[in-house]
């Protein structure tokens, strides 16, 4: 039986183009213990892919030469693995192909009842998760906050919105077409999204979030980031998920790359220490027990002399003080 596949040819260069990849025709192998012969009904494409073709996912990389690696969801044609039968529909990694053989022991039995199997792939899947992990767990929606998410129309970011309306959240989304918004708005019952190819961004933010963005699910990076920064209102939580504004490019845009947060997993938060004056007990206690007991050093750069206090702030300012800055009269 005929397997077709399609294989990286060369590696994308700025938006990846049909040319990039090739279709090829091989045999479809025969299962041994423990694997089963499939045939795909569905091949997941994610934005991720890109990243791999350009060997910077951290999930690995494609070679040129080599099958384009995917989710899938298939159907058992003949299985030599226990707990898989014929006809039985498997969501795996296996990539652009007709006919993978799956491991049984790396792939999961799809459960029709929960929803038509291609959400497997979606909505019930990989980018169905991360939307609803991503919003409870780390943009902790109250009732009344107003959610900001970009690429409101996808897989990711709908079901942002959308879980969030059903937290009592009012939801503005943004996307890149009147098309898109127009199903935002219509469909999945978005309160507004904004077009950012057509109207000004920021403009639009401050109409659409009077009170300012409680929190931002961030699925692009660039500058809808930097707009949506800031109209922040005070304790966004802004959950960086995805940088579709960049994954085509090869150079970093300049300042923080958000890239480096997602990828150590790592917590930003803003600090005013104005918030904190009720930690101001504990905090004297602790710090003089230890400046009594030498376990902390310190430095300070005094100027004498009132006259001096503006050349030494000047020092200040230009990174020239040594500890402290502080004028002693
Ligand atoms: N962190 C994670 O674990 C994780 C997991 C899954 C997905 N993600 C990320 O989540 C984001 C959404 O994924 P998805 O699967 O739901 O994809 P998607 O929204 O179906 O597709 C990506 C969308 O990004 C938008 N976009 C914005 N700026 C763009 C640009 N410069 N070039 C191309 N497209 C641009 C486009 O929609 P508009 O026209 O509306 O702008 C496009 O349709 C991606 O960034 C993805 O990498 C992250």
């Amino acid at each position: 039986m005929d397997n077709r596949q399609i294989v990286l040819k060369t590696r994308s260069q700025g938006v990846p183009s049909p040319t990039d990849f090739e279709l090829i025709t091989g045999e479809a192998g025969r299962p041994v213990e423990g694997k089963m012969l499939c045939k795909t009904l569905y091949i997941s494409l994610d934005p991720y892919l890109r990243g791999k073709i350009s060997g910077r996912h951290l999930s690995g990389a494609i070679q040129p030469g080599e099958l384009m690696l995917s989710e899938t969801v298939s159907q058992v044609i003949e299985s030599q693995h226990p707990d898989f039968s014929e006809g039985d529909i498997v969501a795996a990694f296996t990539g652009w192909e007709e006919y993978p053989i799956v491991d049984g022991a790396l792939a999961r039995k799809v459960d029709p009842s929960l929803g038509p199997v291609s959400t497997t792939l979606g909505i019930l899947g990989m980018p169905g998760l991360t939307a609803y992990a991503g919003l409870m767990r780390l943009g902790e929606p109250k009732a009344g906050d107003t959610v900001l998410v970009s690429a409101a129309t996808g897989p990711v970011g709908s079901m942002v919105g959308q879980i969030a309306r059903l937290q009592g959240c009012r939801v503005v989304g943004v996307a890149g077409s009147e098309v898109k918004c127009t199903w935002a708005v219509e469909q999945a019952g978005f309160d507004a999204c904004i077009n950012y190819k057509t109207q000004d961004v920021r403009e639009a933010l401050k109409q659409a979030c009077p009170d300012g963005i409680d929190v931002y699910f961030d699925n692009v990076g660039g500058d809808l980031l930097q707009a949506a920064m800031e109209q922040l209102a005070i304790g966004a939580r802004v959950v960086l998920c995805g940088l579709m504004a960049q994954y085509n490019s090869d150079d970093m845009p300049p300042g923080p790359n958000p890239a480096w947060t997602i990828k150590a997993r790592a917590t930003v938060r803003g600090m005013v220490v104005y918030d904190h004056e009720d930690a101001r007990g504990e905090f004297e206690k602790a710090v003089s027990g230890w400046i009594r007991d030498g376990q902390i050093q310190y430095l300070e750069d005094s100027a004498d002399g009132i006259e001096n206090a503006p050349e030494h702030f000047c020092r200040l300012m230009r990174g020239e003080n040594v500890g402290k800055a502080m004028v002693a009269l």
